[in-house]
């Protein structure tokens, strides 16, 4: 990974002149089964600039779990940064929510007491539920929900990719559901710094924006994409030994 990212060829990516960048941010797009990607520093920027991307005005709201990563361990930014009011349903121990409970709190009325809900955020690996893998049915039912009452789901799958190598399915499986989708590759993946986000090209290309204005337009960012691209066809690849190693020391087996 080091040898890749020392020869990496590089460009000015705030002007989406770095090759490298660029291919990893078709390959993901390609591997996520969305249109197009964007390399960003963090999943936890990913993540705010996936929010204010599906929320551009102030005041929407956002459904998401209790026990989410956006929701607990991001200094709160979708309101802070972004005002946009976090509406929270108790994740079950498996990681899902009741569907019930979500269309109780989705608010679409023009009565000026209320604010609208705009988006349902899931998490999949969900870590503070102990890394459950969220069932594909819970996944469809959320979507059907949302695409039915024209609301947007954006996925945290910061081990999205662990999800995938769990179910044996290709994370644009996972992704058919989801109209957004953040995925580290500084978790499992083992690169240093790097994460990126899919959905529309439109999307994209407001997003692309959005993470300007957060300050995370970065430069020869082909040194990093470098790794991350490595990752793809070395780390991805054996995941699932990974998993055989966390079952093993789950079951204190040598
Ligand atoms: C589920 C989840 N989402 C987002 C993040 C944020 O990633 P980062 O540390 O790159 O900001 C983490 C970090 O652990 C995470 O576990």
């Amino acid at each position: 990974m080091r040898e890749a990212m020392a020869s990496a060829e590089v460009g000015d990516d705030v002007f989406g002149e770095d090759p490298t960048v660029n291919e990893l941010q078709k390959k993901c797009a390609s591997l996520f089964g969305k249109e197009d990607a964007l390399f960003v520093p963090t999943g936890t920027m990913g993540n705010l600039i996936s929010v204010m991307t599906h929320c551009r005005e102030r005041g929407l709201e956002a459904i998401l779990g209790t026990k989410s990563h956006i929701f607990i361990h991001e200094q709160g930014g979708i309101s802070q940064v972004a005002g946009v009011l976090a509406s929270t349903i108790e994740n079950n121990p498996d990681g899902t929510f009741d569907i019930d409970k979500i269309k109780e709190r989705i608010r679409l009325t023009d009565d000026p007491h209320f604010p609208y809900t705009r988006l349902i955020c899931l998490e999949n690996t969900q870590n503070m539920c102990g890394g459950k893998v969220l069932p594909m049915s819970f996944m469809q039912d959320v979507y059907g929900l949302a695409s039915e009452l024209g609301l947007k789901v954006h996925l945290d799958g910061a081990r999205l990719m662990n999800a995938a190598t769990a179910l044996n399915v290709p994370p644009s499986e996972i992704l058919k559901y989801v109209d957004s989708a953040s995925m580290c590759f500084s978790k499992g993946l083992a690169c240093p710094v790097g994460s990126i986000i899919a959905g529309t090209k439109p999307f994209i290309k407001q997003a692309k924006r959005t993470r300007k204005l957060l300050g995370g337009g970065m430069r020869q960012a082909g040194v990093l994409a470098a790794a991350a691209l490595y990752s793809i066809d070395n780390i991805i690849p054996r995941l699932h030994i990974d998993h055989q190693h966390a079952q093993m020391l789950a079951k204190g087996k040598s």
